[in-house]
């Protein structure tokens, strides 16, 4: 019985290169319609970002990231010496309440640990007026300028009222100036964007910015002649400007991606259903739940009835298992899955048998297999809508850094999905690499603040 249940879930999970490549399509005439007038599901946000670095930016910049995990203070100095840089930084945690909490409490919590970092490193307040502050603001918002953003919704379990469809650049100020805190905002920026950026700082090669981690997202540079939605600015077609995909909206239609059962519960159990479609199947934040939801099926399902007799209280609370333990559950190199066994005890109290553990492990990766392969497509998509044959892609977050295999498959699905010839050695390169990123929120943010800066004294 456990054998036809993998059957069945290999079925549900397995995405197969046609399937990828029709997916793949589908996202470029959505990252398109996302450009347009009328627009589309994918936002396709111009960030007002307009032209990649040169290596010779100099300058001493402050940079605040709220990505969703972690909040980050960074102060990052430009160096005259060509793409290099020194920097210090704090790191706060966010505290899990406030992520569902009020308004105020957020941006007094952001507020507050900017002002305890320049309370230890900046005694001096005149010296502090004139360090221009990069705020990386990862969820989708709508910006008219590079220093404003109208959040369009929250995104990553957020759920904090009375900041959707507002400007959260007056909210933030704000709750500096309660402080006392003398620091001006130079630039908003998205996390995407920010990768994007600060990887072009030290390989022009860089095309493109992905985040794989809690959310699931990327960036490219496209020409305002190809973003009919800005075509009232007047701007030269030939200006660039780079655009924050928020492609985690891909298909909230549900009229490529293969949902499975587990993802529509998933969804339908979010602060927000119907949203973030793709992210939902990919990013770190549900990986877990994911795969939970699946045992509790296996669990509550008479024929197979995983974990008979022993307590599943554990296993039943939501949210109970985190992307690290389908890591872990995928880095069990035992034949006997030994340190599976171990986490199985240790985190949920349960002792799986030798063949529930083996359905444990080809569960996690088919979750982590479908969720790289999911990736590529919108990889390949952005390359095939802008025409890239070559390029090499930014990517940051937990999920990319840290899951076991993530690169390795998501290079496979991109290798199927852009009929690439098989490498004639290991080593080869192949033609669109998706690469480590430089720090998107830290040394990116000061990039773009420095632009910003450039942009405006040249009057542009
Ligand atoms: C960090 C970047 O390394 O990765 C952030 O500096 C980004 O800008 C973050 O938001 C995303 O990863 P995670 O796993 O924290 O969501
Ligand atoms: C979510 C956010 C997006 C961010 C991504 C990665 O998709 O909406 O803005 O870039 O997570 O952090």
């Amino acid at each position: 019985n456990l054998v036809a249940q993998i059957e069945r879930l290999e079925k549900l999970f397995t995405i197969e290169t046609p399937k990828l490549k029709e997916i793949t399509d589908h996202f470029v005439n959505e990252l398109t319609r996302g450009l347009s007038v009328e627009g589309g599901t994918i936002p396709m946000n111009p960030t007002w970002v307009m032209s990649f670095p040169n290596g010779y930016e100099t300058g001493t910049f402050l940079a605040l990231d709220m990505g969703g995990t972690n909040l980050r203070v960074c102060e990052i100095t430009l160096t005259e010496q060509k793409s290099e840089f020194d920097i210090i930084q704090s790191k706060y945690r966010m505290p899990e309440e406030l992520k569902t909490g009020d308004a105020d409490e957020l941006w007094d919590y952001i507020a507050d640990c900017l002002h305890q970092f320049i309370d230890t490193h900046h005694g001096d307040n005149e010296k502090l007026e004139k360090l221009p502050l990069g705020f990386t603001f990862s969820y989708p918002a709508t910006q008219d300028y590079i220093d404003s953003g109208v959040l369009q919704r929250w995104t990553k379990g957020f759920d904090i009222d009375g900041v959707e469809g507002q400007n959260v650049v007056p909210m933030f100020e704000a709750a500096l100036k309660r402080r006392g805190v003398p620091i001006k905002l130079a630039a908003l920026i998205n996390d995407t964007t920010g990768t994007l950026i600060a990887s072009a700082y030290t390989d022009t090669k860089m095309k493109i910015g992905c985040i794989f981690g809690t959310g699931c997202n990327a960036a490219y540079m496209e020409d305002c002649g190809s973003i009919p939605k800005l075509a009232h600015m007047n701007l030269p077609p030939d200006t660039p400007m780079a655009i924050n995909c928020e492609w985690g909206a891909f298909d909230n239609e549900h009229k490529v991606l293969p949902i499975t059962p587990y993802d529509k519960t998933i969804d339908e159990l979010s602060p927000r259903p119907g949203q973030q479609a793709f992210e939902k199947m990919i990013a770190g934040l549900y990986l877990g739940e994911l795969f939970r939801l699946v045992l509790v099926d296996l669990h509550q399902n008479k024929d197979v009835h995983i974990f008979a007799g022993q307590d599943v209280s554990r296993l039943m609370k939501p949210y109970s298992l985190d992307s690290s333990f389908l890591s872990a559950i995928e880095e069990d190199s035992f034949e006997n899955l030994a340190e599976t066994l171990d986490l199985f005890q240790s985190k949920l109290a349960l002792s799986p048998s030798h063949q529930e553990l083996e359905l444990i492990r080809r569960t996690a990766e088919l979750i982590g297999t479908r969720a790289a392969r999911l990736s590529a497509c919108g990889v390949a998509a952005i390359s095939k809508k802008k025409g890239y044959k070559t390029c090499h892609v930014g990517a940051d977050g937990s999920v990319f850094n840290k899951y076991p295999h993530f690169k390795a498959r998501g290079a496979q699905a991109l290798r199927e999905i852009l009929d690439w010839p098989e490498k004639k050695n290991p080593d080869e390169e192949d033609p669109i690499e998706i690469l480590a990123a430089e720090d998107g929120s830290g040394v990116g943010a000061a990039l773009i603040a420095a632009l910003t800066l450039k942009r405006v004294k040249e009057g542009n």
